[in-house]
């Protein structure tokens, strides 16, 4: 065992060496040509010396009902406002101000997942058709007026976009929850945001398979009126036309089919209702150090502002341009990415239903030639997947991408080249976007044509953006220095998230406390965001970005709370205490590994562990379910009784458990590295050689309070 330990680590080292020789890669002449950003004059506009009126270029690019007078308003420190004074749609800005000029272009290409069903063109035309219908639907039939909220639990079907764009157009908020997502995760949110409406859809495919997707809606309903929020009404879109595909039956009164309900709604308009720039636009759920989600609360004019500049500039749209995020809507990369950036900018966006390697590991690029695809914007999840499936596949098919973006999580050197070299087939600038749900858009990444791509690193700030790295007292850690810390802007942007709905403590608590030295300062330099992650700064401006530094797990591109996963647990009877930890997978960046201990006089047996797993599937969703269940006898904590979260972690990830002799329990530590690491050994789920920066994240896991 300790030998395989120390040849991991002994690779690691190599592995860290290896890192610091990354080379530049410069963008083709031919993507420089045709640019949107390729004056270098844009750096200088947007530098801080500019800010905070340089955002006047991304509140341009929107038609204003209300010019606005203010920029940034600083007076409520850290609720900034921005564009202060204005009023705006945002439904108008994505469709209606379209249509004198491309009412015929394809708004969204819809490609199902079942290959023989046809790929659906939907018209900017029929997109404001569909959106006034079903925002007539809200209003009449709903009864929902600007500001109430709507839930919607949807996959990956243009209904979803409608939607949005129809609670738009009313001024509405809406909330999408990840369709993947389990009915209670949905309930959970429901009660949160105060919903009344759900709008859900009855199946949907997923890997061949078409999924009862309804049966979530009851649970979510059900949950929601045990945690005193009643939902009055469930509105039902259908996969498959005028059938109804779950065996969940509708409920008398509270369930309805969309397409029934919509037949009294053909042709009806609806006056986009003008908004206030500072009015929210939506909420999306993202998990944090709490059981709780958190309800990011995101502004219309600020908003969408910053994904129309930032759509422009770094992900080069141009009307002609065929752009494909292969991102799910139910996370911000969709809401920002997939709908409201390129439809600001009257681009044609692709949504695809289904997983990438269905039915076979061509499938993706096979979309990408048939659609001519030449943008193309996904996660290293997803990249490694296609590459696992299938490494030579893109060579088989005739598409040109000539932009791609990468998302979500740090990009191995490795992967990136594959990215670069077989799916760009060297033709292609890469964007390594690093953002978060509550930033609206990105925060990090290169300006493609403009600065150099380099393997791991997401680039300097975007503009307008201005990033620090802070050690734990605050000071500067200068760029050059190879020391890690906590990454944190200095400025506010537009796309910045309002507050956590209903929790404005929570949101200056956990995103301003930490760094703020003066809190009665009205000066935005004041209040540096800190954003969670841990990174480091090269001496040419390009940060390193190491992963959480809190008890967040990244899944596949996405947060994971360690308290709710750890609540599912705690919901299995036997179980006593808990721990999720983050273990470095292949495939999926991270996976989640639960440890827990019983209650006096409780056996383990295979089968508690199988319930812990399907407790955290059932309550979470499938996307958390656990890698692996352990049953120990108890848990590494300190005198205090804090379980330490950063020693199994290590133990999962057959690294160094560091010190232990303070603990409460050190003996403990040795049985459960034992009992764990022989298991993995012998269930042939060997240690792994990690890089620097994943080393590093498993020893800071759990480190800030
Ligand atoms: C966390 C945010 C908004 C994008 C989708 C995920 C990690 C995100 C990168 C990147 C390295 C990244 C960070 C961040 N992350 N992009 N390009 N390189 N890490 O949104 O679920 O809110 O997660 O994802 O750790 O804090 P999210």
């Amino acid at each position: 065992m300790d030998e395989l330990r120390d040849a991991a680590q002994a690779t690691e080292a190599h592995i860290a060496v290896h890192w610091k020789e990354e080379e530049y890669y410069w963008p083709p002449a031919k993507f420089i040509a045709q640019a949107n950003a390729g004056d270098p004059g844009i750096l200088e506009r947007f530098s801080e010396k500019h800010f905070p009126e340089c955002f006047k270029e991304y509140a341009d690019l929107l038609t204003w009902d209300t010019y606005w007078h203010t920029t940034l308003d600083t007076s409520n420190p850290p609720f900034w406002k921005w564009f202060v004074g204005g009023t705006l749609n945002a439904s108008y800005n994505c469709v209606d101000r379209h249509l004198a000029r491309n009412r015929n272009k394809a708004a969204f290409i819809w490609v199902p997942e079942p290959e023989d069903e046809s790929t659906a063109v939907i018209t900017y035309q029929e997109l404001f058709a569909r959106v006034n219908e079903f925002a007539a639907l809200l209003r009449d039939f709903c009864k929902v007026k600007a500001g109430d909220r709507v839930t919607f639990h949807l996959p990956m079907v243009p209904d979803l976009p409608v939607a949005m764009l129809a609670c738009a157009r009313l001024g509405v908020i809406h909330s999408e929850v990840f369709g993947g997502f389990s009915g209670f995760a949905c309930g959970d949110r429901i009660v949160d945001s105060g919903s009344h409406i759900l709008v859900t859809m009855d199946a949907y495919y997923r890997n061949g398979d078409l999924l009862d997707h309804k049966v979530k809606a009851d649970q979510a309903v059900e949950y929601a009126r045990e945690h005193g929020v009643t939902v009055d009404k469930v509105l039902v879109w259908r996969r498959l036309p005028g059938k109804y595909s779950s065996p969940t039956p509708m409920v008398e009164g509270r369930d309805f089919f969309v397409d029934d309900l919509l037949k009294d709604y053909r042709g009806a308009r609806v006056e986009p209702t003008s908004m206030p720039a500072e009015a929210p636009l939506f909420l999306m759920y993202t998990s944090g150090t709490t059981a709780k989600p958190k309800g990011c609360q995101h502004s219309t004019g600020g908003y969408l502002a910053y994904v129309a500049g930032t759509s422009k500039y770094y992900q080069d749209i141009h009307p002609e341009d065929t752009y494909w995020c292969f991102a799910d809507i139910g996370w911000i990369t969709g809401h920002s990415y997939i709908v409201y950036g390129p439809l600001a900018l009257g681009a044609t966006s692709v949504i695809y239903e289904g997983v990438p390697t269905y039915p076979d590991p061509g499938r993706s690029w096979r979309i990408a030639e048939r659609l001519g695809v030449n943008i193309f914007h996904t996660a290293p999840t997803t990249i490694r997947m296609l590459r696992k499936a299938g490494p030579d596949e893109p060579k088989k098919y005739n598409y040109h991408f000539k932009h791609m973006t990468t998302v979500g999580e740090p990009i191995e050197p490795e992967v990136w080249r594959w990215y670069y070299d077989v799916v760009g087939k060297g033709e292609a600038v890469i964007v390594d976007t690093w953002w978060q749900t509550e930033n609206g858009g990105f925060l990090g990444s290169s300006l493609p044509a403009l600065q150099a791509m380099k393997p791991g690193s997401c680039g300097p700030g975007v503009l307008g953006v201005y990033p620090v790295i802070l050690d734990e007292e605050g000071n500067e850690i200068p760029a050059g220095s190879g020391k890690a810390g906590n990454i944190c802007i200095r400025n506010p942007w537009p796309g910045i998230f309002q507050t956590i709905w209903g929790r404005p403590e929570r949101f200056v608590e956990t995103y301003y406390a930490k760094y703020c030295t003066n809190t009665e300062s009205k000066d935005w330099q004041d209040w540096p965001y800190f954003a969670g992650d841990g990174a480091t700064h090269a001496a040419d401006g390009y940060f390193r970005i190491l992963g959480r530094v809190d008890d967040v797990i990244n899944v596949a591109g996405h947060r994971l709370g360690t308290k709710e996963l750890e609540s599912a647990a705690l919901t299995v009877d036997e179980v006593a205490e808990s721990a999720a930890v983050p273990v470095v997978d292949e495939l999926r960046g991270r996976t989640v590994e639960m440890y827990v201990a019983l209650k006096p006089g409780r056996d383990s047996s295979a089968e508690t562990e199988a319930k812990v797993s399907y407790a955290i599937e059932t309550i979470i969703g499938k996307i958390a379910r656990p890698k692996n269940v352990w049953i120990v006898p108890d848990m590494p904590k300190t005198r205090s009784g804090k379980i330490m979260r950063r020693v199994i972690a290590s133990i999962s990830n057959f690294t160094d458990v560091g010190d232990v002799a303070t603990l409460a329990n050190p003996e403990i530590v040795e049985s459960i590295r034992r009992k764990v690491q022989a298991e993995k050994v012998a269930r042939g789920d060997l240690p792994k050689a990690l890089s620097a920066q994943e080393l590093e994240e498993i020893q800071r896991f759990g480190r800030v309070e």
